[in-house]
């Protein structure tokens, strides 16, 4: 704060001295301490500041038009000033010094040191801060030629148009490390950087100069390492790797977005942060690491990780593996990894490989590039060579760009629930034949086929199980039982959560009755309770289908009850007892926003203000379930009714822990359970049962255009419209959106807006749909939005494509409204 009112003195009385320039540092007009230089633009500032609580004096460089002072370059970042008397000049020979003009002879705390050709002894040597940030000498202040630039000495931040890599021909490592501290900016323990050791560049976080997490390497469109970060319509990322040079650009499509890269020493990650004007406060648009899984080799030589997939543990072994230490494996400590079931097998003994899905690939420190090879090539070559353990394609947009063959272990695998690649793992002839014994799929429209009379004739069948199973558990239940035998099954002492015996529950809800209940959804029924103390709470009293073991379902609670956000509904605590299974949540009295947004006279309760406002803090909390909390959850039925509000209209997303509860019998591509309410789903997920961040993104998008229009997708009449979001397609392309709009509303040009990123979170293309992350972004700023794609509105009823022929039945399987939940066939 104290610089920034520095650097407006300072224009203001260089105004009156009617100096030609403030961005430029020359022998005869050093920078002093308590002196600021601004660059043309005005977008960063140069000087001296003191972090946090220090008093030591530093100089660097920070965003001038951002209130919250954020320093992106440090320059003594080791070798602080004691005093207020610093001084900042350029040298006869180009270096940049900064020395304590206390002391005589001046003593230099901080230098740079210019390559020999500039060894030219001169006054006319000059430093200008540009304004990208970059602080640059020049022999002359019209040189195109920099001898020196402070982007080839990051700190701990990456800039727009800043290079983070190696230039192989000097030897220079542009590497980002961490501060030590809030108050000291000397150099931390996290490093970014790109090792060039191994035959394939990668990106790779470390602590303390061990791997943390591997961004991987470059797969044509972004890392193996994070498969939702590629260019889109906000960054552009550049890789270049020639004989010169290795290294990636960061660029930044509109140059109004203020946005940087930065390694967090108290975080211990990697961030992407926006800046928000309105609300003055960075935005983490992306971190990493950000699941257990994206901590390297977390689960050990040949072990897999996958946190999408709910159940007991993480780490599992691919086929043909086994961990190597059952008991550690057990006990969740996945260090020792996998070894194979048959030792000695794969070498001339009719092995081959299969395909695993998804993955980000193992790490390739002792891989090798083929640039010349194709994907056959490398099988063959491998196949050849007994200590090949798999190869990969190096390019996921296809063509010739080469293969990859990996020696020895594999290390720090993972799968990914969507994006990723194919990795061909060597196996030998018993699991091969396994692997081709499986069945292939069927053909697209006889898929569906099947999908659809599978799912219809189990839907019937499980309402009818369903039905009686809940009938018998009524009468078992309203006995009371007879020794009182209220015990926790699981013993309270490791969870912190709270557990509540069966008889609290049914006292609460006065046994269930039909008075109290509230809900009834694919995952179970809710019911409204009071405590004694008079506290009201919410049972989600879970349907018996999830054949989850109490063991799981404890660890599953446990987990969920972490995940702590204004926008998520608080997990109180959990009921077990034999097969019952129950949530405990808060109550939150004005129950859910279809309750307003539907209902005639509630409406009017909700102006844009805040409508927008609820729409920002549901896409707050997709975010920090997609992206923030260590645990990566994918909802799977955000709906209208699943956001709750409390008593100041604030939105809480809840049933968001259901997705793992219900997850357990995925395989690795897709999931067999299909969870979800029709209406909200996104066609890739309705139809093949894939499920990712995006499919969530796509049910925002159609709750976002029912917030707007006031109006439920799933019953949507209108004149030649196929549903909701057919007809705002339509409306969208004859420029009439603004007709649609919930007559309430009144026309704020943001309403338009808001239409258009509702459109975009619905395209077809779940890959074209942004991420929460973006979506908070594009609520928040007034970036310029790409135009939406073709929207996906499947349930059109005279097209008998085999796409629509599925995606009819469901709608006509729930036009009760209710959620959902069918097992496809497959
Ligand atoms: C600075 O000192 C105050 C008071 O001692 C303390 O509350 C605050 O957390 C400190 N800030 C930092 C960044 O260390
Ligand atoms: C710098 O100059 C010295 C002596 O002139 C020479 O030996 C050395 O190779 C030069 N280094 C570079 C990087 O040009
Ligand atoms: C410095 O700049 C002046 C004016 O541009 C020029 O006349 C002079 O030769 C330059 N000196 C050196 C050593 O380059
Ligand atoms: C690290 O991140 C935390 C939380 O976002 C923030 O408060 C802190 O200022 C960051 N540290 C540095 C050195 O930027
Ligand atoms: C690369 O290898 C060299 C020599 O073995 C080593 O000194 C250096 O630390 C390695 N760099 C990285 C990033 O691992
Ligand atoms: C995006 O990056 C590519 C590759 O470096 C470059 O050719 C292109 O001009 C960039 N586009 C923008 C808008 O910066
Ligand atoms: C197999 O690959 C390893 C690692 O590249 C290499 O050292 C070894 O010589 C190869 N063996 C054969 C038989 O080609
Ligand atoms: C950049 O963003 C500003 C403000 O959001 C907008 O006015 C401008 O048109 C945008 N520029 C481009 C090239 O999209």
């Amino acid at each position: 704060m104290i610089s920034k009112i520095n650097s407006r003195f300072f224009v203001f009385t260089c105004l009156l001295l009617s100096c030609t320039s403030t961005s430029i540092i020359t022998p005869d007009k050093p920078l002093r301490d308590g002196h600021v230089i601004v660059s043309a633009q005005e977008n960063f500032a140069l000087g001296f500041f003191s972090p946090g609580n220090s008093s030591s004096r530093y100089v660097g460089i920070w965003y001038n038009k951002v209130s919250v002072q954020t320093v992106v370059w440090v320059a003594n970042r080791d070798n602080p000033i004691k005093t207020n008397s610093g001084v900042l000049s350029v040298d006869d020979r180009g270096g940049l010094v900064l020395y304590d003009d206390n002391r005589k002879p001046p003593v230099f705390v901080w230098s740079t040191h210019v390559s020999n050709k500039s060894f030219v002894v001169s006054s006319n040597y000059s430093a200008e801060l540009l304004d990208s940030g970059n602080l640059v000498v020049r022999q002359d202040d019209k040189d195109k030629d920099f001898l020196w630039q402070s982007f080839d000495y990051p700190t701990d931040t990456l800039l727009s148009n800043m290079k983070i890599g190696v230039d192989r021909r000097s030897g220079l490592n542009r590497v980002l490390t961490s501060w030590k501290s809030e108050d000291d900016p000397g150099t931390g323990s996290y490093s970014l950087m790109i090792n060039d050791n191994g035959s394939i560049a990668q990106m790779i976080l470390y602590r303390n100069r061990e791997p943390l997490w591997r961004g991987g390497p470059w797969n044509g469109l972004g890392w193996t390492g994070v498969p939702d970060m590629t260019a889109d319509f906000i960054f552009n990322i550049s890789y270049v790797d020639n004989p010169d040079e290795v290294y990636l650009i960061d660029y930044i499509r509109n140059a109004s977005i203020i946005s940087r890269m930065t390694v967090n020493e108290s975080m211990g990650t990697l961030q992407r942060l926006t800046w928000q004007q309105g609300d003055r406060k960075w935005f983490n648009f992306f971190s990493a690491p950000r699941d257990q899984c994206d901590i390297f080799s977390h689960c050990g030589a040949f072990g897999d990780c996958n946190v999408y997939d709910a159940g007991v543990y993480e780490c599992r072994c691919p086929p043909g593996f086994e961990p190597k230490s059952p008991r550690d494996w057990n006990l969740r400590d996945g260090s020792q990894g996998c070894v194979r079931k048959r030792e000695g097998r794969v070498c001339g003994n009719g092995e081959g490989f299969i395909k695993l899905g998804k993955m980000k690939l193992p790490d390739t420190t002792k891989a090798r590039l083929e640039k010349k090879l194709g994907l056959k090539g490398c099988e063959d070559l491998c196949l050849k060579n007994c200590s090949c353990m798999g190869y990969s394609a190096a390019d996921i947009r296809g063509g010739s760009n080469g293969c990859i063959t990996w020696y020895d272990k594999l290390v720090d695998l993972r799968e990914f629930s969507g994006g990723g690649q194919d990795f061909y793992l060597r196996v030998d002839a018993v699991e091969l034949a396994n692997y081709l014994k499986k069945p292939k799929r069927f053909p697209g429209f006889l898929k569906i086929l099947l999908f659809v009379l599978l799912s219809a004739s189990v839907l019937v069948l499980l309402s009818l199980a369903y039905w009686l199973i809940m009938k018998k558990q009524r009468a078992i239940l309203t006995i009371p039982s007879p020794d009182g035998e209220e015990v926790n099954e699981l013993g309270t002492s490791t969870i912190d959560v709270k557990f509540y015996p069966l008889s609290t529950i049914l006292a609460a809800t006065e046994n269930f009755s039909l008075a109290h209940k509230v809900g009834e959804g694919g995952f179970g029924t809710v019911y409204k309770g009071t405590l004694d103390n008079g506290q009201e709470i919410a049972v989600k009293r879970l349907s018996n289908t999830s054949g989850q073991g109490i063991e799981e379902f404890r660890n599953e609670v446990t987990l969920i009850a972490r995940l702590q956000h204004r926008n998520l509904v608080t997990l109180f605590g959990f009921c077990v007892q034999k097969e019952e299974k129950m949530l405990i949540y808060e109550y939150l009295s004005n129950k859910g926003l279809d309750g307003f947004l539907f209902d005639n006279e509630k409406r009017y309760m909700l102006d844009w203000k805040r409508r927008f406002d609820i729409t920002l803090g549901i896409a707050r909390g997709m975010v920090y379930l997609h992206h923030d909390s260590r645990l990566k959850i994918i909802h799977r039925d955000l709906k209208a009714s699943n956001v709750l509000l409390d008593a100041h209209l604030n939105p809480k997303i809840s049933d968001f822990g259901m997705a793992r509860i219900f997850g357990s019998d995925q395989n690795e591509e897709t999931t067999r359970r299909v969870v979800g309410t029709y209406g909200y789903m996104s066609p890739e997920y309705a139809m093949e049962g894939l499920f990712s961040i995006k499919s969530d993104v796509f049910s925002f998008g159609i709750l976002l255009l029912e917030i707007i229009l006031g109006r439920k997708n799933s019953t949507y009449y209108a004149e030649n419209a196929v549903n909701l979001v057919g007809h705002v397609w339509d409306m969208w392309g004859k420029s009439r959106a603004m007709e649609l709009v919930d007559q309430s509303l009144g026309n704020d040009p943001e309403i338009l807006r808001c239409i258009q990123i509702g459109l975009l979170c619905v395209q077809e293309s779940a890959t074209a749909r942004p991420s929460m992350s973006e979506v908070v972004f594009m609520l928040c700023s007034d970036i310029h939005l790409p135009p939406p794609g073709q929207a996906a509105f499947i349930f059109r009823t005279e097209n008998f494509g085999p796409a629509n022929t599925g995606s009819e039945s469901v709608g006509a399987l729930s036009v009760n409204e209710l959620t959902i939940s069918m097992v496809q066939g497959r």
